[in-house]
């Protein structure tokens, strides 16, 4: 943490909590002091958006995020011109933003844009650290306070969307799973408000349907579910309710599998 870097009278903005589940404060830290791209592979929910916001507000840097959908084009990064009153003036996109004003630009899920998007990342992500705007002709060199990181699930990927080896590899890659139960129940209890002892057997539950992904299950209960089904509970929802509500009606729209869903809940919760 480096308070020098806020201006005297402009209070350190309230850093996220985040619970390390290794030494990845330390990587990322050393990767923006080298100007390196990151890379965070794990499952939906896990922390991953969490963690770059908890990295952002404590280096003291902003954040650009830009969540990544299948209509995301290289030019919806880069910027485009608009019309305005009969004129058109060029309107930066995010990550010309970022590249401009400095910071960290988060793209997350980054698989699900389209691939041209590469085009724009490649001369962003090797030594040159530029952005060519085609349409201005500009050449942006992105400052030392500049740097990329993207995320994406490697789980849920059809082969059509994977992650090139050619992208992957001009990144640092920070591997990201679920916390250890002990540590997952302390976060689930600060993040809902439900004590540790009535969030344990929901930590427990998600085990087991995490054990049934890939069988019956496309994804398993991210920690972000666990919180959902805990603040229902601490809101006074009944915990069946919560369970069926939080954690397994998201899992699946097949009703044999839900049925049995319910059963492993049943079991665990009571
Ligand atoms: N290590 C962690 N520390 C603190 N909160 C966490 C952690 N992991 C998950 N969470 C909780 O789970 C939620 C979902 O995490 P998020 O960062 O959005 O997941 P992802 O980006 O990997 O899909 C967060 O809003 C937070 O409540
Ligand atoms: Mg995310």
């Amino acid at each position: 943490m480096k308070p020098a870097l806020h201006a005297v009278g402009n209070p350190l903005p309230e850093v996220p909590l985040y619970t390390p589940s290794g030494n990845e404060c330390t990587l990322f830290e050393q990767a923006w002091h080298r100007r390196l791209p990151v890379l965070l592979k794990g499952p939906t929910g896990c922390g991953k958006t969490r963690f770059v916001a908890h990295m952002a507000a404590r280096l003291g840097v902003p954040l650009h995020t830009v969540a990544c959908h299948d209509d995301l084009t290289a030019a919806d990064l880069t910027g485009r011109y608009l019309l305005k009153g009969g004129d058109t003036v060029w309107a930066d996109g995010p990550l010309t933003r970022a590249v401009r004003e400095g910071g960290i630009c988060y793209l997350d899920e980054v698989v699900e844009a389209r691939k041209d998007v590469t085009v724009v990342l490649h001369p962003l992500t090797d030594d040159r650290r530029i952005l060519p705007l085609e349409r201005t002709g500009e050449e942006l060199v992105a400052p030392p306070g500049f740097m990329l990181v993207a995320s994406y699930n490697p789980g849920y990927q059809s082969l059509l969307k994977a992650l090139k080896p050619s992208t992957r590899q001009r990144f640092v890659s920070i591997e990201f799973d679920f916390l250890p139960p002990e540590q997952e129940t302390a976060v689930v209890a600060a993040e809902s408000g439900l004590n540790d002892d009535r969030v344990r057997p929901l930590v427990v539950l998600a085990g087991r349907l995490r054990a049934l992904k890939g069988h019956d299950l496309e994804e398993g209960v991210s920690t972000r579910l666990i919180v959902y089904c805990a603040t229902l509970i601490a809101a006074g929802v009944a915990a069946a309710d919560a369970v069926l509500a939080g954690m397994i009606e998201p899992l699946t729209d097949d009703a044999d599998v839900k049925a049995a869903l319910v059963e492993v809940a049943r079991a665990v919760i009571g």
